[in-house]
């Protein structure tokens, strides 16, 4: 099967978001994929358009090595590893190189954030409770009937729809600490050994009283047919299989449980292999949210904000069907901005009303199209 199309737009759109960001290192690893995929597409077809896909390609790769250099540039020089581009390990004491740590590629933070704050989203809570915290709360009960946490759950749907929330709150539900896991930076050249650094990364989580390693974005990391093609593919084809290892003894026993979360907006991209059982055997599809989510989410943008009494949330509900909750957000925050503006302009204070959420609305799109929608649903029937 050649890449698709999708996953090429995916893959440059993300390059060009990080790379406007500044976020040099992110955007080299996505150009250098979408590179990858418009090489695949340029060898389906034929006469001119092969051409002219192939000068694609060249272009982001170009793009992708500018990207590489202003990275370097990013890297304060007492970091920078002789002759190895972009690399940051960090001088230790004694004023020599020393090797890459976890902590230089991985955010590690104990989050606050509980399922309460995620809206809707019921049976996949309900899945990742029956998974992860009902095992991990309860040991003794869980060795008593045999229901043992762990294994890989892969979060995946459109985007802004709360995966990398409903993540975080997994450790917060625990209080376990979380590794958050950039694979763009797992990828970037500066992380020397990579695999030395993710064997790391889980023993520092092992030794943890409970941890949560997330992976977002996983199938910049684990694209279909690792093998081929562009950059960090070396790098690729020794992490992957480092991955695979130690996620397959990651387990929820007490005392020290640790679990697997990876999210994608895109798992038709990713190789099959790691989505077989024993891997991420727990797929959990996260939705756009329906009628009562959205209606909570108004609850936690909206409400606290001061309102006239024109709004009426159970209307804006309706008409925010097929928003995901980051495009909800986005509107409450947008109608607030009106009359904060027309106040910081001297104007009389008042209240964010109906005319103001009209007005944010004319101008709104869902982000999520029906396409996408279309592709999650192949990939739950298929199941890869
Ligand atoms: N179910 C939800 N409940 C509450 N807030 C939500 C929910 N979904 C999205 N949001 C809001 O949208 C923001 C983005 O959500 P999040 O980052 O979790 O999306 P995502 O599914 O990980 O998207 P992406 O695929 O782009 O990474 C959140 O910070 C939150 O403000
Ligand atoms: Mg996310």
């Amino acid at each position: 099967m050649t890449v698709s199309f999708d996953t090429f737009e995916h893959f440059k759109e993300r390059g060009l978001a990080s790379r406007r960001r500044g976020d040099y290192r992110a955007a080299r690893v996505y150009l250098l994929q979408a590179a990858k995929a418009m090489t695949e597409l340029a060898e389906s077809v034929a006469g001119e358009l092969r051409a002219e896909r192939r000068r694609t390609a060249a272009r982001l790769l170009e793009l992708a090595r500018d990207c590489e250099r202003m990275g370097e540039r990013d890297v304060p020089a007492a970091g920078r590893r002789g002759g190895q581009a972009g690399s940051r390990a960090p001088v230790d004491a004694r004023g020599e190189d020393s090797e890459a740590t976890p902590e230089d590629w991985v955010l590690r933070e104990r989050p606050t954030v509980s399922f309460d704050d995620v809206a809707g989203l019921d049976e996949a809570k309900a899945e990742i409770r029956m998974k992860m915290i009902y095992p991990v709360a309860q040991p003794a009960l869980a060795e008593r009937f045999g229901v043992r946490a762990g294994g890989g759950l892969l979060l995946y749907g459109p985007p802004g729809c709360g995966k990398t929330m409903i993540a975080r709150a997994v450790a917060g539900e625990l209080e376990a600490t979380f590794f958050a896991v950039s694979p763009a930076q797992i990828l970037s050249k500066w992380v020397g050994q990579a695999e030395q650094n993710v064997q790391r990364l889980f023993a520092v989580a092992r030794a943890e009283p409970a941890a949560v390693i997330f992976i977002d974005e996983i199938e910049a990391l684990v694209p279909r047919r690792a093998e081929s093609a562009a950059g960090g593919s070396a790098v690729m084809s020794r992490v992957v299989p480092q991955i695979l290892t130690e996620m397959e003894g990651v387990g929820g026993r007490s005392p020290n449980p640790l679990l697997f979360l990876a999210a994608t907006n895109e798992p038709a991209a990713m190789d099959p292999a790691v989505l077989r059982p024993g891997r991420f055997d727990e797929k959990v599809y996260i939705p756009l949210p329906d009628a009562p989510a959205r209606y909570r989410m108004l609850e936690l943008f909206l409400a606290p904000r001061p309102l006239a009494d024109d709004v009426d949330l159970g209307a804006l509900c309706d008409r925010l069907e097929g928003f995901s909750g980051a495009d909800i957000r986005r509107v409450c925050e947008r109608a607030a901005t009106i009359p904060f503006l027309e106040a910081v302009n001297g104007q009389a204070e008042r209240t964010i009303a109906w005319a103001d959420i009209e007005q944010v609305l004319s101008a709104s799109r869902p982000s999520v199209t029906p396409a996408m929608l279309a592709r999650y649903d192949r990939f739950a029937a298929r199941g890869e």
